[in-house]
């Protein structure tokens, strides 16, 4: 008994966690590339619970299935179009035909439910970011509007349109997702409206927080309006094509702007205009995460200088941030959403690392090891380990069962805040794949 309390004393006089005791048990741990596929069946399954489960209209796709502290059991836009991305990539590389249709039911599904949200009173129009399991708009004090989420539906869905059209779908397309009828009368059209008429105005940022003007926003309704613009033409919306490309160039300017503060790296938000107004570190995870889902062409993509100097910043900033990257032994720090950040879930409590930060950083080192290809192979495979060493992180903290919540506990290590966080097996899959394209890229010395 005494030896066992001398043991406990010195771990904890080590400044090592109660998480961290346990898990060093466990090491060494599984590889990360063999965990990532492990978790990546786990996630494709939890993923599909949380899409129109009972008690929801089909088309729902809850951020958590926590009903309390904090409350998660809503359809947020931006994590619906987030989460129906993947499954669109599921749709694609689906092998069976019965599984084919099973995705293709939830995305037409989503298409259903995501145009009654376009049809319904809310208190700002598109720029709801939320809305109740039974389709209702969400009517409770939020920040809002959050302008990203309508960009993020139609990047989807105009994915999905483009790859129809090529299978010679275009009566499909027309009829259920893409017309040049104005007034818009269709989904993909009636959010580029949106789109490209706002987004010269502030609003909340992804976090919810801020109202100004955000890198992550505007970098998705850039490439919402660019793909619109490919798709408006091959439906003969000539006019509509080119003012949607016009928008989606004007974008580039005011992106440009966050990258030529004077500040190494580029700023998440300017022209503050209402809300969350203390982030001095001008720091944000949301620079990442604007990369990756606003990834088209060379425009802002991983090997950006300033955007490399983001993300190293990030690393410095949070690894002496939270004390579990300064205790636990793995080297890739876990990320959290702005140096700032005091919200725990059920309370405000001081910040933590997030999930879908952590493995945005190991998608963007497997998206850099992509970049430099076969013809760079030393560098591109240092980029593939630092990329597992951020999966190594979240496997480390993750439940024994796989199963993922939004935060994980800054000092303890252990999963906190809403569980099952849909956007985060989203995220697991994203960078599960990110690697496997790296890696099949290297390999095969098919640089691009
Ligand atoms: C809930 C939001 O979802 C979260 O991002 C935010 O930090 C808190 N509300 C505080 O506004
Ligand atoms: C809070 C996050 O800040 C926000 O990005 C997300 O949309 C909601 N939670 C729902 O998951």
């Amino acid at each position: 008994m005494a030896i066992i309390k001398f043991i406990a004393i010195l771990f904890f006089s080590l400044g090592v966690s109660a998480k961290s005791q346990t898990s060093i048990y466990h090491l060494p741990m599984k590889p990360a590339n063999l965990w990532l596929e492990h978790e990546s069946r786990i996630a494709t399954e939890k993923l599909e619970q949380n899409i129109a489960p009972a008690g929801t209209v089909a088309g729902v796709v809850i951020a958590s299935p926590q009903k309390q502290d904090p409350n998660y059991f809503r359809h947020w836009v931006r994590d619906g179009a987030l989460t129906m991305h993947v499954v669109l990539q599921l749709w694609k590389r689906a092998t069976t035909s019965e599984e084919k249709s099973k995705w293709q039911t939830l995305l037409m599904n989503y298409v259903n439910f995501s145009r009654q949200n376009q049809l319904s009173q809310t208190l700002v129009g598109l720029g709801e970011p939320i809305f109740e399991v039974d389709g209702t708009p969400f009517l409770g004090p939020w920040g809002r509007p959050q302008n990203d989420g309508p960009a993020l539906r139609a990047v989807v869905l105009t994915d999905w349109a483009l790859n129809l059209l090529e299978q010679g779908q275009r009566d499909f397309v027309l009829k259920n997702l893409y017309n040049s009828k104005l007034p818009a009368n269709s989904l993909i059209k009636a959010d580029l409206e949106y789109v490209s008429h706002h987004w010269q105005e502030s609003c909340f940022d992804l976090w919810e927080e801020v109202k100004a003007q955000h890198f992550y926003t505007k970098m998705v309704q850039r490439k919402a309006l660019l793909l619109g613009a490919q798709l408006a033409r091959q439906m003969n919306d000539g006019g509509a094509a080119n003012w949607y490309e016009m928008q989606g160039r004007g974008l580039e300017n005011s992106i440009s702007l966050h990258a030529n503060t004077g500040r190494d790296w580029v700023v998440p938000s300017m022209d503050w205009d209402g809300g969350h107004n203390s982030k001095p570190a001008d720091l944000d995870s949301a620079v990442i995460l604007g990369v990756l889902h606003g990834q088209l062409d060379s425009f802002f993509n991983v090997s950006n200088r300033k955007v490399q100097n983001t993300f190293t910043r990030l690393n410095e900033v949070f690894s002496s941030l939270y004390s579990i990257n300064k205790t636990a032994p793995l080297s890739a720090p876990a990320l959290g959403r702005y140096p700032e950040d005091i919200y725990a879930g059920s309370n405000f409590d001081g910040g933590n690392p997030w999930v879908l930060t952590t493995l945005a950083a190991a998608e963007y080192a497997y998206n850099m090891a992509f970049e430099l290809g076969a013809k760079k192979s030393k560098k591109a495979h240092q980029w593939i380990e630092m990329g597992d060493r951020f999966v190594q992180r979240v496997q480390y903290h993750a439940n024994p069962d796989g199963s993922l919540s939004e935060q994980m506990d800054r000092r303890t290590g252990f999963m906190t805040s809403a569980r099952d966080l849909t956007w985060n097996y989203a995220a697991v899959l994203t960078a599960f794949w990110a690697r496997n394209k790296s890696i099949l890229t290297i390999s095969k010395g098919l640089n691009k």
